[in-house]
């Protein structure tokens, strides 16, 4: 009997299935009525009574090790059913997703580019780390010139002729330089300057910078397309000024001032009372700089501009706090929404 025993439960302990009927077929072979294990209770009867004691228990044994088997087999089949797509519950809510918005700077860098994209702009890209030719040299700023005080940055210890940009205008020199004209571009990026940081200045900040040039590009062209972007950016009421400026790389230079979007340009703390703000530098482009970059000045002549992203983004948000960009503070970010 001892011996039947352990056959089967090694037999037991061996059990397969395919499929769930496989399951309840082998159920019913050892543990039904007439099953295998079940019959040998039947026998117990027959043991001599010496030996009951021993073949009672591993007779019990042997009905728990198959009923135990046969359920391990089930579950596993259970499992797969539960993961299989057929069981998938689509009526679940899901988990709550917080969507990012994008930063304000990208917002209206973004607008920036679709602007001028609409008059014919594309958009390329520069290093950010400069050689002092394309960001100082090139665009007519010689050795010692005192305009490159306005724009202190970053060198580097072990060699004076590498710097951080401190204009985009570096873009302008690299385009002209690998470009046959005509060119119609705009270049954003990021830019540095050696500035203690304070509400109004950072020493990282970005800018737009376009450069249009064709032959017969004149200063009337300069100024329509900036006046068509004021508008389109601040709103179709917008006047705009242009004032004599300097910079090496343009002749004549102009600042642009826009009127005060707060006010209307009756005057107030923004824009200090006078009821312009200034949001640009820019002038036709230096037939120095042309002649650096092999264009011929005799033939072509073009305008080029720049504008710091964080200030027409403070102008148009009202933003008073230059920092606030850089912080990261997640009640400032939430608080813009566009692509
Ligand atoms: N690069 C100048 C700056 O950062 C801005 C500027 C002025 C760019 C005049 C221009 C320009 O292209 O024509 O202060």
């Amino acid at each position: 009997m001892i011996e039947r025993i352990n056959r089967l439960l090694a037999e037991i302990e061996a059990i397969k299935a395919g499929s769930l009927e496989e399951v309840e077929q082998l159920r019913l072979k050892y543990l039904s009525k007439k099953g295998l294990v079940t019959v040998m209770f039947d026998d117990f009867k027959t043991v001599p009574a010496e030996l009951k004691r021993e073949v009672g228990q591993r007779l019990n044994e042997l009905k728990n090790k198959a009923g135990q088997r046969i359920e391990e087999l089930k579950s596993g089949f259970d499992q797969v059913q539960a993961s299989s797509a057929t069981s998938l519950d689509l009526t679940r809510p899901v988990n709550s997703m917080q969507p990012g918005t994008r930063h304000p700077l990208s917002i209206v860098r973004n607008q920036i580019i679709e602007i001028f994209g609409r008059i014919g702009f594309t958009v390329a890209d520069g290093p950010e780390i400069e050689d002092d030719w394309h960001n100082f040299s090139a665009l007519n700023f010689t050795a010692d010139h005192p305009a490159r005080d306005m724009q202190d940055t970053f060198f580097i210890a072990t060699n004076p002729d590498i710097l951080l940009r401190t204009h985009t205008s570096s873009v302008q020199i690299r385009t002209m330089e690998n470009t046959k004209p005509p060119i119609r571009m705009i270049f954003p990026g990021r830019v540095f300057r050696n500035e203690a940081i304070s509400a109004r200045a950072h020493c990282i900040f970005h800018q737009v910078e376009g450069l249009y040039i064709d032959k017969n590009v004149s200063f009337a062209d300069l100024k329509q397309s900036l006046m068509y972007f004021a508008k389109e950016m601040f709103g179709e009421n917008t006047k705009i000024r242009l004032r004599p400026s300097y910079f090496p790389f343009t002749e004549p230079s102009g600042e642009m001032d826009v009127s005060c979007l707060i006010c209307g340009g009756v005057g107030c703390n923004i824009c200090k009372h006078t009821g312009w703000v200034e949001i640009l530098g820019c002038g036709m482009v230096d037939p120095n700089a042309l002649e650096n970059c092999g264009i011929d000045s005799q033939a072509y002549t073009g305008f080029a501009f720049g504008m710091g992203i964080e200030r027409i983004t403070m102008l148009k948000y009202q933003i008073r706090d230059l920092r606030l960009f850089f912080e990261n503070d997640v009640r400032f970010l939430q608080q813009f929404t566009g692509s």
